[in-house]
Order: C-alpha cells, then sequence, then structure tokens
C-alpha cells in the first residue's frame, strides 16, 4: 500500500531517482522515507530500490546522520540516567565462535559499571547471543523494561532480547536488506548498528568491528570506514564511542554453536579457555570501562576473570533470567571428526567456512522462525600455528541430525590447510583503534 495520492509532502519515486542518479538527499525527504516505510506508505518494493541505490551510490556523512535519526525518532528511547551506576555496553558487527559478550558483561559488571546488552538472534553463518544463553536450561531473553532496570540495578548485567519498540524501522528494513543483497553498505550498516545502541541510550560504547573472511567486512580499509562513520554517529549523539578492529580470519575460541560457546565462556570465567577469547574479552572491558569513567588497568582485568569475581556476576546474571548456572549443558546427540591428512602445522583454517559448517549442523537458522539445535556446532582442536599429526582430529562436527553432517563437511572441504611449516608468529587480534 503507498498511501492516498497526494496526501504525502514527498512521493517515493524521487526520492529513489535522487538517489539513483548519486545526489544526496535532503533531510525532510530522508526524515518522510523513513517514516513513511516504517508506517506502510512506502512500499517493500520502492524501500529495496531505495536501498540498492544507498549500496551503489553511497551516502554523506550529514545523510547517515539524518537517517540514523530517523530510524531512531521511528520508535522509543531508553532512559537509564536513573541507575546509580554508569551504563557501557559492547556491540560486535558479527564474527564466527564470537562468544565474547558472555564473559564480558559479567567481567565490566564486577567493576560497578552496568551493562545493558539488548541482542539479537543469529542469522546465516553468525551466531547469535541470545541463541547461546538459550542454550542454558530455564534462562529467558525477554524481559520488560521494569526486569531490565531492576537487575542492571541489582547485579548489573543483563543480557536480553531488544523490545519491539526499540528502532522499529530499522527491524522492517533489516529484514528487508537481508533478502535483497543490501546487506553490505557502510551506511546502512552503521545507521542500522547506532540507531539501535543510541535508541538504548547506553552511556558508552565499544564497537568490536571484525575483519576477515567471516565478517561482513573483508578487507581493513571497508572496515576503518565502517567504524569511522559508526564512532562519529555515537560521539555526535552523546555517547562516548570507540571501535576496536580486529581479526576474524579465523574463528574466535575453539568452539562455534551455542552451547559449547556457553561451555567455553564459562571456562573463560573459571580463568581459564583460550588465549584469543580471554585477550579479547580483556581489552574491550578496559575499553568499555575507560569509556564509563571508571578506568581500570589492564592486570586488575584480567585478575578478575581468574579470582571469581567475574563468574560471581555471571552466577547472578543467569540466575536472575531464569537459568540454573550449574546445570548440565545440552550435548549434541551424535559426533563425527575430521581428521587431519598429514602432518605438519595448521596455516589456515577459514572462519566463514567453519560459520557454515556450525549452521548446517543446526546451530543456525535460515529462516527467523526456525528453531536451533543447542548442542550443535563445531569444536576445534587446532588453529593456524598449531601442529598435528597426521590422523589426529583438526575439528569434532556436533549435531542432533545426522544428515547433515555431509554439507557440514562439504562446507569445510578446501577451507583448511596444513603446511610443512607455519608462517610468521600468531596473527594480531586488535588490528586497530578507532576513537
Ligand atoms: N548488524 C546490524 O544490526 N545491522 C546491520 O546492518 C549489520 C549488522
Amino acid at each position: 500500500m503507498t498511501g492516498t495520492p497526494g496526501a504525502e509532502p514527498f512521493d517515493a519515486v524521487d526520492v529513489i531517482r535522487t538517489k539513483r542518479d548519486g545526489h544526496p538527499l535532503e533531510a525532510a525527504q530522508i526524515d518522510w522515507v523513513v517514516d513513511a516505510y516504517t508506517r506502510g506508505a512506502v512500499a517493500e518494493e520502492q524501500m529495496s530500490a531505495l536501498a540498492m541505490a544507498i549500496l551503489l551510490r553511497g551516502m554523506t556523512r550529514p545523510e547517515v546522520a539524518r537517517w540514523t535519526g530517523a530510524m531512531i525518532a521511528s520508535g522509543e528511547r531508553m532512559d537509564f540516567s536513573g541507575l546509580s551506576r554508569p551504563t557501557s555496553d559492547k556491540h560486535s558487527t558479527g564474527g564466527v565462535g564470537d562468544k565474547i559478550t558472555l564473559p564480558l558483561a559479567p567481567l565490566v559488571a564486577s567493576f560497578g559499571v552496568a551493562v545493558p546488552q539488548l541482542s539479537g538472534r543469529g542469522l546465516g553463518h553468525t551466531g547469535g547471543t541470545l541463541d547461546k544463553l538459550e542454550a542454558i536450561p530455564g534462562w529467558r531473553a525477554s524481559l520488560s523494561n521494569a526486569e531490565l532496570m531492576a537487575q542492571l540495578e541489582d547485579v548489573g548485567a543483563v543480557v536480553c532480547a531488544a523490545g519491539a519498540g526499540l528502532a522499529p524501522a530499522d527491524k522492517k528494513l533489516y529484514a528487508l536488506r537481508d533478502v535483497t543483497g543490501t546487506v553490505e553498505s557502510v551506511p546502512l550498516i552503521a545507521s542500522s548498528i547506532m540507531s539501535k545502541k543510541i535508541a538504548e541510550g547506553t552511556g558508552a560504547l565499544v564497537l568490536d568491528v571484525k575483519v576477515g573472511s567471516g565478517a561482513f567486512m573483508k578487507d581493513l580499509d571497508a572496515a576503518r570506514e565502517l567504524a569511522r562513520t559508526m564512532v562519529d554517529l555515537g560521539t555526535d549523539a552523546g555517547v562516548r564511542t570507540v571501535a576496536l578492529l580486529t581479526d576474524m580470519e579465523v574463528p574466535l575460541g575453539r568452539t562455534a554453536g551455542n552451547a559449547l560457546e556457553v561451555r567455553e565462556s564459562v571456562e573463560v570465567l573459571d580463568g581459564g579457555g583460550p588465549a584469543d577469547v580471554v585477550d579479547l574479552t580483556v581489552a574491550l572491558a578496559v575499553e568499555m570501562l575507560a569509556g564509563a569513567g571508571r578506568p581500570v588497568p589492564e592486570a586488575e582485568v584480567r585478575a578478575a576473570l581468574g579470582d571469581g569475581r567475574a563468574k560471581d556476576v555471571w552466577r547472578r546474571m543467569i540466575a536472575a533470567q531464569g537459568g540454573d548456572p550449574d546445570a548440565p549443558l545440552p550435548r549434541a546427540r551424535e559426533r563425527r571428526e575430521v581428521l587431519a591428512d598429514r602432518s605438519g602445522v595448521v596455516t589456515r583454517l577459514d572462519a566463514y567456512a567453519v560459520g557454515i559448517a556450525a549452521w548446517r549442523l543446526g546451530a543456525g537458522r535460515s529462516r527467523r522462525e526456525d528453531p536451533v539445535q543447542a548442542g550443535a556446532g563445531v569444536e576445534l582442536h587446532a588453529k593456524p600455528g598449531d601442529e598435528i599429526t597426521a590422523g589426529q582430529p583438526l575439528l569434532t562436527l556436533h549435531t542432533d541430525t545426522p544428515a547433515r553432517f555431509e554439507r557440514a563437511s562439504a562446507a569445510l572441504a578446501g577451507r583448511w590447510s596444513v603446511d610443512d611449516a607455519g608462517s610468521a608468529g600468531p596473527r594480531p587480534l586488535v588490528l586497530d583503534r578507532v576513537g
């Protein structure tokens, strides 16, 4: 439905033509088109043409800022100013094995800074934080605004589903972009992420912009541009915002899949876990605490992972949302190993391929309404730089439905390598900082 002819101040076709021909949109055009799309007066096919024109032609900084503002104005804004603690949040642009939110939120909260993590579900090859936490028996993702506030005040950390009232224009537009090949646009990604984070009302924000095969941004220059755009949007809106650009060529940690990642996160909260997960959690926590005006030295932050302070908040955070932090986590019914075909050093293990394999095993969904398998996913026994002997398991695939093994194995074929010698040293995890 496109509204009564003449009743709207602009014509969607004129707006589309303006962007198609490479001209900037006027502020009033942007306000109108975002609002009219949200209330159904601009049709889906018109917005998909406009999104494609934006993807191909780009947007100026003032256009991106106005577009973000219009998406914020489409819904409610939360206000945490009544809390006794400052707030700081983190957003990752999405990667494979990226379970960092799980240890990070309680770690930051253990230093007296509240973390309001309003999260989403996974779609495609990247996992969703809510799907991971739902692997914990009893845990529920939906909280009312009053419950969210109470938990932030009492426990200090909340990971829950973003309510329908937050940036509804983005909810509609993101679903459209997902099916029209218009996700990978810097202005559209930046405005999508920042409209939700600004509407959420956090005082400080750290962006983890992923770069590499397992990320939306495959190269460093594109990731830097996305980071700069988002940092400027946040700063202009009064949110203290910085971005870390981090490697996503290889999966994070040694697991990809919901319960598998919860188990690994608990290891980190017990003072163990893979070094890359620990290091990134600590780096992001240091930034979040500094952004909230409560700087803590890195060594002190690291110590809170080992001495039970972060684990204590984790247990309270899970229990407050109905979860049993002591309950055994679900395990998949079937397992299959992928064996090294020769001895040597692992030189490549492609993050995207591991993400697709985990997804095909049942850890992710193709449609928003699909269920996920809590126990499904991929366990990595060796990563680039590690030595391996012929016949040893490189990966273990987990699923409840053995028919899925074939397509998961196909995703991995040719996407890992073992050679006589590795290339120079481990890859750096944090590639750049934009602040
Ligand atoms: N995450 C979002 O929320 N929006 C995007 O456009 C991409 C990633």
